[in-house]
């Protein structure tokens, strides 16, 4: 299973350090099997020396080696700590920072091309929920356009946007229905995301076409996430 930790606008160098020790203290203790993937602010990025299942990646960059474009990181700054996973179109960047689906596929092409591993996010905001399945189904498979669903090295994320933040995960029984939909389109690993917290990683992790969570606010408590990945190990 993928178990991952969006830190989002949180956490400091040191505190993300301090989260990385523990998170790899208890894989080596536990011999846990999960892939882990982490992703900590720009500010937080470094060369860490953590077990090879767990990998470190960054939240957003611009699809560039380097150049003018105040306020983003490039190729030139991620390379300096060696890392290889990014995190593209999730919704906070689409919605609150209006990254068009024309950026989000030119930002997979290039990552593709420079051979990161790419979680990429997809999720319908609440009035198309309440459209029924079939629209939820169409709102997310526009959100591929332009993406490459062959790419070897492509993870895809399920966050239903009202589900993100919000303490209101979608229920099993939603979970379950788009992820079957969409596994006709998607072969790549498909992860749920939006709410998920200890108490319900059991039962998300059990619905067959899922393959993890990407969690956010519950992720942030190094012990919480160290549970759900124990809660991983146990199944
Ligand atoms: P929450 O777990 O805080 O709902 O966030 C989910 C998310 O957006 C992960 O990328």
């Amino acid at each position: 299973m993928i178990i991952a930790s969006n830190f989002k606008t949180n956490h400091t160098r040191q505190s993300t350090c301090a989260y990385l020790d523990t998170l790899q203290q208890f894989t080596e203790k536990s011999g846990s099997r999960q892939d882990i993937l982490v992703f900590p602010p720009a500010t937080a990025l470094d060369r860490f020396s953590v077990a090879s299942n767990i990998r470190v990646g960054v939240q957003n960059a611009y699809p560039v080696d380097k150049g003018s474009f105040t306020g983003e990181i490039g190729l030139e700054q991620i390379d300096e700590f060696g890392l290889r996973t990014i995190l593209i179109g999730h919704s906070e960047r689409r919605h609150i920072f209006g990254e068009t689906q024309a950026l989000c596929a030119k930002k997979y092409d290039y990552f593709k091309s420079k051979g990161f591993e790419i979680v990429y996010c997809i999720g319908e905001p609440e009035e198309v929920r309440k459209a029924g399945i079939d629209a939820v189904v169409d709102y997310n498979l526009e959100q591929l356009e332009g993406i490459d669903l062959s790419y070897e090295k492509l993870i895809v994320a399920y966050e239903p946007v009202w589900a993100i933040g919000t303490g209101l995960s979608a229920s099993v029984a939603q979970i379950d229905e788009t992820h079957r939909r969409l596994r006709e389109t998607i072969k790549a690993p498909l992860l749920y995301g939006g709410s998920v917290k200890p108490e319900t990683t059991k039962e998300i992790l059990e619905i067959e076409n899922c393959d993890g969570v990407l969690v956010g606010t519950a992720s942030w408590n190094v012990d919480n996430f160290c549970r759900m990945i124990e809660i991983a190990d146990s199944l």
